[in-house]
């Protein structure tokens, strides 16, 4: 029985697809990484990451859903029949499914904290945000982490939106609401933009953006780790979005799109982010951007109602982070649903409830591991550095499970598979590829030495997350 499976329009995939890739990487961590890399020298290696390992590595799964019309574990099934290894190249598919699983239970987590901020934001921009508020805001976020029933609340909040979206399909569901929140967006994030350039700080955080200064390992490492979390690559996101990729788009075109739109958002999340840091005297800014899961919670409120129109862009802005985070908790349900939808044939809706039921449980546990149950909050198998049921996945996922998973996707992709097909899947929609021979250079060997490198360095004890 052949299924006609469900497709994007057009626009649709890289709406989706960029929707997935921006979200609390950009607007949180990136800028946080960035400041804490010294600005410019960062920001030069991350391009350069994105451009020779993020992008190629995208388009290798784009091809593989596009042309598989599988999600990772049954693309992986289709492309090993005549393949060394068979079978066992599935497992790297299973890896995603278990990614997703594993990301979606903490990021939602911190996508319900910018839903309780905004709440909070509208209310102190009703009833008047005062000096006592502004002093109290990190004694309050610490409160807040530690309530377990609020943090299993709006990790509720999140996790239900997001179900809902994925029960409503491809084109009704996950398409309809990213063609409408990633304008709304940009819109916003471009207003904020504009109130930037007013701010004091503006000129000093442009400088310290784009000044090239000495260029440290350290940044480079942090920027190739960086580039598969924000792309939403090495666990099959873009293989399953890709499956519901019609024949007539060009997935060179489209991929290029996606990360040039990402990057874009990161960047104009740290103009806005910086010019607001940067508006603060130098000597109260070492401790404004100490820590980094807190900054977007404690020091900003602060610094948005000393602005004039606080009281808008405030609230307007954790509204902001937060659809940027469910454009991207969407892609990572849609990973594990479609997975039981392909692989046991469930349908969507029994997929969708059951995949989005076990991420709540295994969520409840890491909402509970920030202060609320003394066990999870100090689990520490990789350190005390990672502490938490919260630090552990953040540390597993982003450290072990999207590195290995790019680079085995890379490895296939471009070792394994024939370059015929490679070539022919990249060219149906888009004609006469003229960078394939780079592409599949920069796959087979800039992309595993690559990643090999921060693999590495993660058994030496560092850490990305
Ligand atoms: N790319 C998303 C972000 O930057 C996170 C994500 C990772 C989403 C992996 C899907 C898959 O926030």
């Amino acid at each position: 029985m052949i299924k006609t499976r469900d497709k994007f329009s057009s626009l649709g995939f890289v709406v989706a697809a960029a929707g997935s890739a921006i979200g609390l990487g950009n607007i949180w961590k990136f800028p946080y990484i960035t400041f804490a890399n010294g600005g410019g020298s960062f920001v030069l290696i991350y391009l350069i990451a994105i451009a020779l390992i993020g992008l190629p590595i995208m388009l290798a799964e784009i091809l593989m859903g596009r042309r598989s019309q599988q999600s990772p574990v049954t693309a992986f099934l289709y492309f090993s029949k005549d393949v060394a290894g068979g079978k066992l190249w599935s497992g790297v598919g299973f890896l995603g499914v278990a990614a997703g699983l594993v990301i979606l239970s903490y990021y939602s987590v911190v996508a319900g904290w910018t839903v309780y901020y905004f709440g909070k934001c509208v209310q102190w921009s009703v009833s008047g945000f005062n000096e006592t508020i502004a002093s109290s805001l990190g004694t309050e976020f610490g409160s807040f982490l530690g309530n377990g029933p609020m943090q299993v609340l709006f990790h509720a909040i999140f996790m239900s939106l997001t179900v809902g979206i994925v029960i409503s399909g491809i084109k009704g569901g996950i398409e309809r609401v990213t063609k409408l929140l990633l304008p709304i967006l940009m819109v916003i994030l471009s207003l904020l933009c504009v109130v930037a350039m007013f701010t004091p700080g503006f000129g000093e955080a442009i400088r310290f953006l784009f000044h090239v200064g000495p260029i440290h390992t350290e940044a480079v490492l942090e920027a190739v780790g960086h580039s598969f979390f924000t792309l939403s690559l090495g666990m099959g996101a873009l293989i399953t979005y890709g499956s519901y990729l019609g024949r007539k788009q060009s997935i060179p075109r489209d991929a290029l799109m996606i990360c040039v739109l990402d990057t874009v958002i990161a960047l104009m999340a740290c103009v806005v982010m910086f010019s607001i840091i940067f508006s603060v005297p130098e000597a109260e800014r070492a401790t404004t951007f100490t820590k980094s899961a807190t900054i977007l919670f404690t020091t900003l409120p602060r610094m948005f109602y000393s602005l004039p129109g606080g009281v808008i862009i405030a609230p307007v802005f954790y509204l902001l982070v937060a659809f940027a985070a469910l454009t991207s908790t969407i892609s990572l349900l849609e990973v594990v649903a479609s997975f039981l939808i392909d692989k046991l044939g469930w349908t969507r809706k029994k997929a969708a409830l059951i995949a989005g039921g076990t991420i709540f449980s295994s969520g409840v546990l890491v909402a509970l591991s920030l202060g609320a149950n003394e066990t999870l909050s100090t689990w520490a198998p990789f350190g005390e550095r990672d502490a938490g049921v919260f630090g552990v996945l953040d540390y597993f996922a982003s450290n072990w499970m999207l590195p290995v998973g790019g680079l085995l996707t890379a490895v296939f992709v471009g070792w394994f598979l024939d370059s015929k097909l490679t070539r022919d899947e990249l060219e149906e929609g888009h004609g006469m590829f003229k960078l394939y021979g780079l592409w599949r250079f920069l796959l087979r060997y800039v992309c595993p030495v690559a990643i090999c490198w921060i693999i590495i360095a993660v058994i030496g004890g560092r850490a990305f997350n």
